[in-house]
């Protein structure tokens, strides 16, 4: 009896320490395994697609397109632990029988993945500015990929993200040219640009998913919308406040205009104080040496 009270007893205890040992290290090992396939299958796509180099031609597209991919950024972005192929569906081996030729129906179809893993975001994306097919190209205002890059998707804390803070203005700038100039000469440009954290970036202002243009009720910059968006850092924005355009541009001519000789005038008006108080200097120190070349002087 004693005996198998005792046998019991070892295989509970047996039983609890190798329960610890599972509980330990099973997900552990179960991330490794998955961790070590991905790297498996992506070492067969990256064994030609990490050549630097390695290009090819679009149907329809007379300018090769660059099929390197920077492995080490890859494998540090956050979908460095995922196959290729979870984006890359229609691609299973070499030769890609199934592989897209054409350049547009390619970058849709790879965007179409970002959608269905990130579903979450599509609802919003799709009744945004971006979401929309430009009338006259037919194709999507903007794609995920545009905004957050292809094989370098990172958080937007990690400093090299698109996305993070100090770089969205360009980001948003690689389409928005005219309007990132106008951004460029803002007092929130100069901090944000020069890494500042506190200041408006374009996102600040409109948004990521939702953006719409000023136009539309449900935009953060519709006219009645803009205090509460200025107010999120701004305390009490009296309506004046936020009422002016917030980009102006800068032209001798048109809209820009009254912007544009202000500055000049200001910008001589300040040359012409600092040479008038540098001439009354310099005379003043003539005089001086003059007085002090004197015999009577003291
Ligand atoms: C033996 C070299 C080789 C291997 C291995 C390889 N590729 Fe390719 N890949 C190419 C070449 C060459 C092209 C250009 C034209 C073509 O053949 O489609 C290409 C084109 C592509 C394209 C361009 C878009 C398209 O649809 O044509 C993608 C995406 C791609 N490969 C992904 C992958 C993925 C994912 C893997 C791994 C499952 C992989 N490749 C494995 C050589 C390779
Ligand atoms: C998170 C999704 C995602 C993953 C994972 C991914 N790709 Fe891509 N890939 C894209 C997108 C999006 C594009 C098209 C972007 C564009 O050119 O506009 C692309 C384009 C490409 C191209 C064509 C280059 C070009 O721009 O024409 C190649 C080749 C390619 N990927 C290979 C790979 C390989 C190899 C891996 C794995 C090491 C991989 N991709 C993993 C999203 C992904
Ligand atoms: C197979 C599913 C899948 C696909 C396809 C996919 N993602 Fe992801 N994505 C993930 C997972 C999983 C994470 C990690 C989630 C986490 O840890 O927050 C992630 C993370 C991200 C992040 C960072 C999220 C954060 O918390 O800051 C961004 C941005 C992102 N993905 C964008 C994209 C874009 C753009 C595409 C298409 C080019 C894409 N994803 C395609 C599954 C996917
Ligand atoms: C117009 C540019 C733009 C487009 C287009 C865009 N994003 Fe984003 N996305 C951003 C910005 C900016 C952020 C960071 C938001 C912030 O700073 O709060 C972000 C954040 C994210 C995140 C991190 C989680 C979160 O909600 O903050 C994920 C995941 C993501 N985007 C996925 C996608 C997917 C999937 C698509 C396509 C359906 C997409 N994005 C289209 C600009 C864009
Ligand atoms: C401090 C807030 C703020 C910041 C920062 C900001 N915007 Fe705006 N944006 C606005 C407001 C408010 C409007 C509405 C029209 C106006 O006042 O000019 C607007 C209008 C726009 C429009 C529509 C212009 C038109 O004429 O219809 C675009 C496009 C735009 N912004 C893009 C950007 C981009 C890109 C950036 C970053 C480089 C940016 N904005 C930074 C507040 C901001
Ligand atoms: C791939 C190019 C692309 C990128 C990147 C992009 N946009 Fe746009 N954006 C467009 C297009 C195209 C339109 C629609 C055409 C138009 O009305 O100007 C648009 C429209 C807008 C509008 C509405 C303009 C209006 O007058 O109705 C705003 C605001 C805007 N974008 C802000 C941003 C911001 C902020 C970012 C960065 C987070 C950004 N965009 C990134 C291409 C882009
Ligand atoms: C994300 C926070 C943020 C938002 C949103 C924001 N601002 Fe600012 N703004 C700042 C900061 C921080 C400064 C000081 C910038 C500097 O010069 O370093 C500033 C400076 C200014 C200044 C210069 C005068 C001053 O007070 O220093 C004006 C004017 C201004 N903002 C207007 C606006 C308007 C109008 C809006 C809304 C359309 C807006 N801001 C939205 C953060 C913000």
């Amino acid at each position: 009896m004693g005996n198998k009270k005792g046998r019991s007893a070892i295989c509970i205890a047996l039983s609890a320490v190798l329960a610890i040992i599972l509980l330990a290290f099973g997900p552990a090992a179960f991330a490794e395994d998955l961790l070590e396939k991905s790297e498996r299958i992506n070492d067969g796509c990256l064994r030609c697609h990490a050549a630097q180099g390695l290009n090819t031609k679009f149907e329809g597209e007379t300018k090769p397109t660059s099929l390197y991919v920077d492995q080490e950024k890859y494998l540090a972005s956050m979908h460095g632990t995922m196959p290729c192929t979870y984006c890359h569906t229609n691609i299973s081996d070499y030769p890609h029988t199934n592989a897209l030729t054409e350049r547009k129906a390619f970058v849709a179809q790879v965007n179409s993945e970002c959608r269905r893993c990130h579903q979450d975001i599509t609802p919003i994306y799709n009744n945004s500015v971006h979401g929309q097919k430009n009338a006259k190209t037919g194709v999507q205002n903007a794609y995920c990929s545009d905004c957050h890059g292809i094989h370098n998707i990172y958080k937007k804390e990690v400093a090299e993200a698109t996305i993070n803070h100090n770089n969205v203005p360009h980001t948003c700038g690689n389409c928005h040219e005219e309007i990132f100039e106008q951004y460029d000469i803002d007092f929130h440009a100069k901090s944000v640009l020069l890494g500042g954290k506190d200041a408006a970036s374009c996102v600040s202002c409109h948004g990521s998913h939702e953006i719409l243009g000023p136009n539309e009720a449900a935009s953060m910059v519709s006219p009645e919308n803009t205090p509460k968006t200025c107010a999120k850092c701004h305390l009490f924005p009296l309506e004046n406040f936020a009422k002016g355009d917030m980009h102006y541009k800068l032209a001798p001519t048109g809209d820009g205009a009254v912007s544009y000789w202000t500055l000049i005038l200001f910008t001589w008006l300040l040359i012409g104080c600092i040479g008038f108080v540098l001439v009354c200097i310099l005379i003043e120190l003539r005089r001086k040496w003059i007085n002090a070349g004197r015999p009577d002087s003291h």
